[in-house]
This record gives C-alpha cells, sequence and structure tokens, in this order.
C-alpha cells in the first residue's frame, strides 16, 4: 500500500485538480471473501492514487489501501478525451455487508460510504443478466412498428430489484451503454453512474459486445480498460490471457464470458485460436460436482431466429459450427461439457430454444435435457425490436413479437432446479418464464 502522504505528494507534483471517483461498480474477485471497486475518474490520475477503505459499519472503515489504475483515451474523439480505469480489492466475507468508499485523486476527495453486499455461496441465487442495454436508447431511437413502446431502459427497475434484494448480482453480456465510446465517452459515463444505483452495492460483471469495438480498427479501448480492467484479477486467475474472455464460479455455478467478435470480425480473427484453447482448458478444469451449474455468456447467439441477413444464418453457425465449419466450432464444447444455459444479445428481442444440440431439438420441454438452452435477451435498453421476419423454427421454443422490453432474472434453486423468468422493464413482473429439471448424473454431458 502506497502511504496517503506519498499519493498526495505525487497529485500534487501532477499539478491534478481533485478528480472524483464515479460509476462505481463492484465485481467479484478470485478471493471469494474479497470484491473489487471499480470505478472511473475524469482525466490521468497519477499511480498511487487509488485508494479504497472498508469495514463491518459506514462508522467503522479501517486505513485506506491502495488499489491499481489505467488511463485511458479516445483516439477516435478530436480531444482524445482521457479517463482513469480504477480497481480496488478490498476484504468482504461472502454473505455479509461491508462497507467501503473509494477515492480516485489519493483521497483528496471521497465516494460516499455505500454497503457492498458479497452474494452468499450457496443456494437459491438469483443473477439479473441481460445483453444490450443503455440509458439514453428511448431518446434516441425512435420506435419502430412492432415495437411496445414502454420504458427502454431496465437500469431504474433492475436497481429497484438490486434494493429489494431481487437478485444477488448481475451480467450484462455486451453492447453496454450502446454505445460506451460514443460523444467521446459520455455516453458511457452517463450509463455507469446511472447502473451505479445497483452495481455500486451488488457485484456486476460486464462481457464484450460488438459495440465495445470502438471504431474501424476495433482497439476494443471502452471494454478492455474501463470495463475489464476491474475485472483483470478475475481473468487472470481462470487462465485467461485476457479480461475479454474469461470464466469464474460463484458457489454452486460456473460462467463462462466469451468474445463473440473473434468468430465474426475479420480484424478480431487473430483471437479466436487463443480464446479457443483456454476455452477447452477452462471447461476440463470445470468441476460439475463443486458447481453444478454451466452458464456460458457470448454476445452473439449461436441459435436465433431474426431474418435472412447473416446474424441468426451464417454468423450463428460459425459460432456454432466453426468458421467455415472447421475452426474453434463451439457447439462440440457446449455438448461435451453440458453447458445447461447458453445467454446472447446482438438481436434486440427475446426468444428462448427447447433444450438443443447439432441443430435440432432434443425435447419440447425442460425436463432432463439432453440439449443447451439457449437465450437471447437483447431488448433490456437498446430499442427498437429487431423484427421477425422469419419462421418460427421447431427448436424455437418462444418468441417475443411485441418486442417487449425485458432483462432476464435466473435463479438456482438447487443442484438440480432452476428458474428463468423474463421480466418486464416497466416493472419488473414476469413476462416470461420457465423451469429446468436436471436430476441427470453431471447434467446429463455429454449432450
Ligand atoms: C490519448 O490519450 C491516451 C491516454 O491518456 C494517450 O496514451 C495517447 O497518447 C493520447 N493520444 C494522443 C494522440 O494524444
Ligand atoms: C471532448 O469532446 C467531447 C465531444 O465534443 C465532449 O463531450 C467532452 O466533454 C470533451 N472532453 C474534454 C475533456 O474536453
Ligand atoms: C452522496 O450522498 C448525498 C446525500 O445522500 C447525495 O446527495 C449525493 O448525491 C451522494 N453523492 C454521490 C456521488 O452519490
Ligand atoms: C430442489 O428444488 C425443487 C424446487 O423447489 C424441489 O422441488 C426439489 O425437491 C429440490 N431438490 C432437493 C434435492 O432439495
Ligand atoms: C407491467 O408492465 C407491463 C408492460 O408495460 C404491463 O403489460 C403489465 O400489465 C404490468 N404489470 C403490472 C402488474 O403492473
Amino acid at each position: 500500500m502506497l502511504p496517503l502522504t506519498t499519493a498526495l505528494l505525487l497529485l500534487v507534483q501532477a499539478g491534478a485538480a481533485p478528480s472524483p471517483a464515479t460509476q462505481l461498480r463492484l465485481t467479484f474477485h478470485p478471493d471469494p471473501d474479497t470484491l473489487v471497486a471499480g470505478f472511473t475518474s475524469m482525466g490521468a490520475a497519477p499511480p498511487g492514487a487509488t485508494l479504497v477503505q472498508s469495514g463491518p459499519a459506514p462508522d467503522a472503515l479501517g486505513a485506506p489501501s491502495s488499489g491499481t489504475s489505467v488511463v485511458f483515451g479516445n483516439q477516435y474523439c478530436p480531444n482524445n478525451s482521457s479517463r482513469t480505469s480504477h480497481a480496488a480489492p478490498f476484504p468482504a466475507p461472502a454473505g455479509a455487508v461491508t462497507y467501503y468508499r473509494v477515492s480516485a485523486d489519493g483521497g483528496a476527495t471521497w465516494s460516499n460510504v455505500t454497503a457492498a453486499h458479497n452474494p452468499a455461496r450457496g443456494y437459491p441465487m438469483s443473477i439479473a443478466l441481460w445483453g444490450d442495454m443503455g440509458v439514453e436508447c428511448g431518446g434516441v431511437l425512435p420506435p419502430q412498428p412492432g415495437f411496445a413502446g414502454g420504458p427502454c431502459t431496465a437500469v431504474p427497475q433492475i436497481a429497484a430489484d438490486s434494493a429489494a434484494g431481487a437478485h444477488a448480482w448481475t451480467a450484462h453480456f455486451g453492447d453496454v451503454a450502446y454505445n460506451m465510446d460514443d460523444r467521446c465517452g459520455a455516453k458511457g459515463d452517463a450509463f455507469l453512474d446511472a447502473a451505479a444505483t445497483y452495481s455500486a452495492s451488488r457485484p456486476a460483471v460486464y462481457g464484450n459486445g460488438n459495440h465495445e469495438g470502438s471504431g474501424p480498427l476495433k482497439p476494443y479501448t471502452e471494454f478492455v480498460q474501463r470495463l475489464g480492467f476491474p475485472q483483470g484479477a478475475l481473468a487472470k486467475a481462470s487462465g485467461s490471457s485476457s479480461v475479454r474472455w474469461m470464466s469464474w464460479a460463484v458457489g454452486p455455478v460456473t460462467f463462462v464470458s466469451l468474445d463473440a467478435d473473434a468468430w465474426i470480425y475479420p480484424l478480431v480473427y487473430p483471437l479466436l485460436d487463443e480464446q479457443y484453447a483456454w476455452l477447452q482448458r477452462a471447461l476440463t478444469a470445470f468441476n460439475r460436482a463443486a458447481t453444478p451449474w454451466l452458464i456460458v455468456l457470448n454476445h452473439r447467439a449461436s441459435y436465433c431466429t431474426k431474418s435472412e441477413d447473416d446474424e441468426c444464418n451464417s454468423e450463428a453457425e460459425a459460432i456454432r459450427n466453426g468458421q467455415l465449419g472447421v475452426r474453434a466450432p463451439l457447439e462440440p464444447l457446449l455438448a461435451k461439457f453440458g453447458a445447461d444455459l447458453y445467454f446472447a444479445g446482438h438481436t434486440h428481442h427475446y426468444e428462448r430454444t427447447w433444450p438443443v444440440v447439432r441443430g435440432a431439438a432434443t425435447q419440447t420441454n425442460y425436463v432432463e435435457p439432453r440439449g443447451t438452452v439457449h437465450v437471447q435477451s437483447g431488448i433490456a435498453g437498446t430499442g427498437p425490436g429487431d423484427e421477425f421476419t422469419v419462421p418460427q423454427q421447431p427448436w424455437e421454443a418462444f418468441r417475443d413479437t411485441a418486442y417487449w422490453p425485458t432483462y432476464g432474472r435466473l435463479t438456482l434453486l438447487n443442484a438440480t432446479h432452476a428458474r428463468y423468468e423474463q421480466l418486464f422493464n416497466a416493472n419488473g413482473t414476469v413476462f416470461d418464464a420457465f423451469d429446468l429439471v436436471n436430476t441427470q448424473p453431471a447434467h446429463g454431458a455429454p449432450f
């Protein structure tokens, strides 16, 4: 830990004005009794400026300890506006509330003291999850025929759910803020400030979507530096060389988050083999006895329907069967290791499949599945909906042709029963739900 005086001295030497910590978001750490406070400050903070204090009560915070930071700019912005992304781990026993505050300027200013709820590592566990959500959607995009309207962004409802304890943590599987880098990153600032209404108090994990690509050269700066940086310890602990793909376990569930663009964009192809080799190692290390549930988050679907365009045809097939049918096919791994659920966004609507494998449904119910269930949930806050213009497929269980703005909640009840609910942005009530029952050894793997 850097002494406070040293940190302040660095600030004085840099001639920096105090720069408050904003956009508070907690995330997981490889140690279940530690959380990481992620946050952003404007401008370039000097090394040593990142601090966190925590304790069991608001008036019993311990001494400050240091975190790490990275300065990033936006090369597509005329003023190259720079920000600093911070990550500060602090002790937070699982299943308990820990109070914390952070500073981005060596202690010149502090965030409000906030309650951090580190989830208990057991059943039941509820996780709110969705793709494709920002806060400016409603004002920016006009509704189109078939779009149900209503509050475009789910942020206020997710904050209310979080305050009520309806979920323990959240996951946003890409196309965050839509787009983080718009207006030189100001759109990302607005989203993450709004999202702090839930992410400051319960862990939030972010995945990478195509809209994090940041311009024609695709440096993915806003994902790698801003969203991914505080997740670095988690990624590293899963053996990943990149914050763009990782796996992590929270009590009874193992999550895998992938960078779907590696299958789709030529500029990202070079990362595909490395990601795939990592995925094979991660899944081989996956311990079903310790974590019965295996869930994959990938921004783009490998089973979906929409229109005749590439997204749910050649692109979904490239992910499922591999590029040109050979390179890095995902489905054989989902089948071999028995992935229970696969979540994607990217197309702006909601649909779910029956358990599927090798292009066909294995059954038309969710009891003792012999395949992976795919949920397409990409309408939490982008609007308008992508219209379904192709017929419903035999393996497709449900599609929302009214395009209600909705988000998801997965509840793991025990090792064999889970409930998935799709919830209205407007009020958090259930729009669609299904119960997954899987009492098979190894959840039926291999499929
Ligand atoms: C933009 O800002 C980043 C981060 O401060 C810096 O590394 C980069 O050199 C800057 N680019 C230009 C062209 O000034
Ligand atoms: C950079 O430019 C953008 C867009 O004009 C503006 O919103 C932002 O405030 C500017 N940032 C700085 C640090 O001047
Ligand atoms: C801190 O708390 C005060 C009082 O509740 C509130 O007015 C202020 O907006 C909060 N600041 C931040 C950065 O959330
Ligand atoms: C798991 O939860 C389901 C739904 O609540 C219940 O019916 C079932 O008995 C539970 N199984 C065990 C082993 O507790
Ligand atoms: C919740 O919102 C949806 C969408 O606006 C609406 O159809 C439904 O009736 C509402 N339910 C309740 C209980 O308010």
